[in-house]
C-alpha cells in the first residue's frame, strides 16, 4: 500500500557544518549524537493521523501532565541504514520493523500507525540527512529510532487521546565500547523483565525500565550484562533484555529460547534463524534451562553463546555468573568461530558486501 501522510520537510534548521558532522562520523560512538532533522506526526482521538512534518531536531514541548511522563504509554524501534559502496543507502528488512511497531502499538493500547507510513517517515528523514549516514567501511550507520507516546494532557488511566509519532536518527559505531570481546553475564534471580500476558513480546520503554535494576546488580557483580529467566519457574532463559540469546552446540545446531510471550521477537534473531542454512547450521527454536546451558557448556556440548541485537548485531558471551558460581561458556578473549562468521554474514548483507538474496534491504 502506498503511504497517505507526506513527511514534507517544514523546517530547515542551521545545518551541522561539514566540520563538524565529520568530527562526529569519526567517531560516533552509539546514541549520543543526532542529525538535523526529525519527523514527527500527531493522532488525535476522531481525527486519526495528522501534521506529518520533518522539522528541525530539538527539543519536543510537552506538558508536565503528559500522560506519558506518569503511565509509560510509550512504544519504540530501532533500525540502522547503511551506506554502500555506491554511496546508496540502504535499511535491513524495515518493514520487519514497521509490522512489530504495529503490534506494539495494540499491546500499548496506542493507535495503529499504517506501516506504508512509517517506512515513509523513514525514508524522508534519511533523505533529509542522508549526509549523516556514515560512509563505508566497517560497521558504522545511521541508527533510526521511531518512537510512539502519550502526549496527551491528562492523568485519568486511559489510552490517550493524542499521541506523538518521531523519528530521530543518530550515528552510530559499535554500541559496545569493548569491540568484539566476550561479555559476562549476571543471571538474575531478584528480577523479572516479563511476565505471562504482560508487554515482554512489546518493544516498549517499560520493558527496559524494569531490566536496570537486574543491569546494576550485574554491574555490582562485575558482569556487563544481566540474563533474565522466565518470571513463573525461573527456570528458563528468556533474553538480555535489549539483545536475544543463541547458544551454538558441537554438532552444528544453533539454539534460541523459543517466544514464550514475554520475549521480543528481535529481527536480528529472526535473520539469524534464516541464515543458518545457509551457513550449515541447523536452528532450533525451543525452551532451553539454564541447567541445560551450565551442563553443556561444562561438558563442552555447548560450544559458544552469543546475544543478538540491531544495535550491538552479534557478542559472543564469555561468562555466566550468579550467587552460585560461574562458568564460561565459550572462549576467553574473542568471540568463537561460529559467532564471527554469523556476525560477518550479516553485515556482509547489511553493509552490501554480500548480495542480498533474500531482498532484506530498502
Ligand atoms: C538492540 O539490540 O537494537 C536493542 O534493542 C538495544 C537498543 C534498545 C539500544
Amino acid at each position: 500500500t502506498s503511504p497517505s501522510l507526506n513527511f514534507a520537510v517544514a523546517e530547515r534548521p542551521d545545518r551541522a557544518s561539514d566540520a563538524d558532522r565529520d568530527a562526529v562520523l569519526a567517531s560516533p560512538g552509539f546514541g549520543q549524537h543526532f542529525t538535523d532533522h526529525m519527523a514527527l506526526a500527531t493522532w488525535r482521538k476522531g481525527e486519526g493521523w495528522g501534521d506529518p512534518r520533518v522539522t528541525a531536531y530539538g527539543p519536543l514541548q510537552l506538558d508536565p501532565s503528559a500522560a506519558v511522563l506518569h503511565y509509560a504509554q510509550e512504544i519504540f524501534e530501532g533500525m540502522k541504514a547503511y551506506r554502500h559502496e555506491d554511496g546508496s543507502v540502504w535499511t535491513f528488512r524495515p518493514e520487519a520493523n514497521a509490522a512489530r511497531f504495529s503490534r506494539s502499538a495494540h499491546r500499548l493500547a496506542l493507535p495503529a500507525l499504517d506501516e506504508a507510513d512509517f517506512l515513509e517517515s523513514l525514508r524522508a528523514l534519511v533523505r533529509t540527512d542522508v549526509d549523516w549516514v556514515p560512509a563505508t567501511g566497517g560497521e558504522e550507520s545511521l541508527y533510526l529510532r521511531p518512537f510512539m507516546f502519550a502526549s496527551e494532557s491528562f492523568l485519568g488511566v486511559r489510552p490517550a487521546n493524542e499521541v506523538t509519532y518521531c523519528v530521530i536518527a543518530s550515528p552510530a559505531g559499535a554500541y559496545f565500547s569493548g569491540g568484539l570481546k566476550p561479555v559476562s553475564l549476571w543471571i538474575s534471580e531478584h528480577y523479572s523483565r516479563a511476565g505471562v500476558g504482560g508487554t515482554g513480546a512489546a518493544k516498549c520503554g517499560g520493558n527496559y525500565a524494569s531490566s536496570l535494576a537486574a543491569q546494576v546488580e550485574a554491574a555490582e557483580n562485575g558482569c556487563d550484562q544481566s540474563v533474565f529467566l522466565d518470571s513463573v519457574e525461573q527456570k528458563y532463559i528468556e533474553e538480555l533484555g535489549g539483545m536475544n540469546v543463541f547458544l551454538v552446540y558441537k554438532d552444528g545446531r544453533i539454539v534460541t529460547p523459543e517466544l514464550s510471550g514475554s520475549i521480543l521477537e528481535g529481527v536480528t534473531r529472526s535473520s539469524i534463524l534464516e541464515l543458518a542454512k545457509d551457513l550449515d547450521l541447523t536452528p532450533e527454536e525451543r525452551r532451553i534451562t539454564l541447567e541445560e546451558w551450565r551442563a553443556g557448556a561444562e561438558s563442552g556440548e555447548i560450544t559458544e553463546a552469543f546475544a543478538c541485537g540491531t544495535a550491538a548485531v552479534i557478542t559472543p558471551v564469555g561468562r555466566m555468573v550468579s550467587t552460585e558460581g560461574e562458568f564460561r561458556t565459550g572462549p576467553e578473549g574473542e568471540g568463537g568461530p561460529v559467532a564471527t562468521k554469523i556476525r560477518e554474514t550479516l553485515l556482509a548483507i547489511q553493509t552490501g558486501r554480500a548480495e542480498d538474496t533474500r531482498g532484506w534491504l530498502t
